[in-house]
């Protein structure tokens, strides 16, 4: 325990020296509506700018980051708790840099592992997020306990609608869900699969009233996709649909969100450090 807490203090203080991470979750209400595409895209158009990013598939049981890279995972997280395997030994190489953790069972058992599980757990996440500048936490769609814990403990959260009324109301249930948990966290709005411009605008605005309305809350609007076949092209074809066809409709958009992302919101939003992340996880599972 001693040796815990003396390798955690030396980690800090070389940590006071380097680049602050970013964590984001990007969540939906309903499921289908593009958290994988849109993280995997953004993820690689963040990193071929130059910054290091980690996507982290969260989504339990449904993970499909690998699928969408064509590159079948050799381990899951399951190893991790299996104690065969360290977590930064999950971290397969995708294109453009992307460093990923591709998804798979055994995320659940994060609450009813013991002390030191956990203890090594946040510890090693803490130091391989302060390798990146972003993790970006691709989750399931709605919330289960595990999933709000690390929604909860991220910088910002990326919230994925369609402009379906069902998709919009099930965003909004999402966001009230945790919003009566933590009224800090910045929601940033992604419309996706929109007809044109004003569809997106008109989704945004709905959302955006409601959430006034009820929550007392602003949203962040961070951009919108078009419907795009290009994309079901590329899902077929295995490869993410920025480096599929670099000039569609929808990697365009892409491409706007993360000029509009790193230009206009990051100078809004503060960056925090990986052990503020792992500290507020750690409060979230277990003391509640
Ligand atoms: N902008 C879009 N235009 C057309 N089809 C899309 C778009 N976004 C997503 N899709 C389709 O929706 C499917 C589900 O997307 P996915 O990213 O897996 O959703 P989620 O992770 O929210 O479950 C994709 O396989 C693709 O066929
Ligand atoms: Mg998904």
């Amino acid at each position: 325990m001693k040796d815990q807490a003396e390798a955690l203090r030396k980690r800090l203080q070389i940590k006071s020296n380097r680049q602050n991470s970013k964590s984001i979750a990007v969540v939906s209400g309903k499921g289908g509506v593009g958290k994988s595409n849109f993280s995997l895209n953004f993820a690689i158009s963040l990193s071929k700018r130059g910054h290091k990013v980690l996507l982290f598939d969260m989504d339990i049981g449904m993970g499909n980051i690998d699928i969408l890279l064509g590159n079948q995972a050799k381990c899951s997280i399951s190893d991790f708790f299996d104690g065969k395997e360290t977590l930064s030994n999950l971290i397969s190489e995708g294109p453009e840099q992307l460093h990923y953790i591709a998804g798979g069972s055994g995320l659940e058992r994060l609450i009813t592992i013991d002390d030191d599980t956990f203890s090594s757990f946040s510890d090693e996440l803490s130091s391989i997020m302060d390798n990146y500048q972003y993790i970006i936490f691709d989750m399931g769609a709605g919330v289960t306990k595990e999933s709000l814990s690390f929604i909860l403990s991220v910088d910002e959260i990326i919230v994925v609608t369609t402009p379906e009324p069902t998709s919009i109301t099930d965003a909004y249930s999402m966001m009230k869900h945790i919003h009566i948990q933590n009224q800090d966290i910045p929601f940033l709005i992604v419309v996706n699969r929109v007809l044109d411009d004003r569809d997106g605008i008109n989704t945004y605005k709905r959302l955006k009233e409601v959430s006034k309305r009820f929550l007392g809350r602003d949203l962040n609007a961070l951009g919108v996709i078009p419907d795009d076949r290009s994309i079901l092209k590329a899902v077929t074809s295995q490869t993410p649909f920025i480096l599929k066809d670099v000039r569609s409709d929808a990697s365009k958009a892409i491409i706007r969100i993360t000029e509009r992302y790193e230009t206009q919101l990051l100078k809004e939003m503060p960056a925090t450090n990986a052990f503020h992340f792992v500290t507020k996880l750690k409060r979230f599972l277990f003391e509640r």
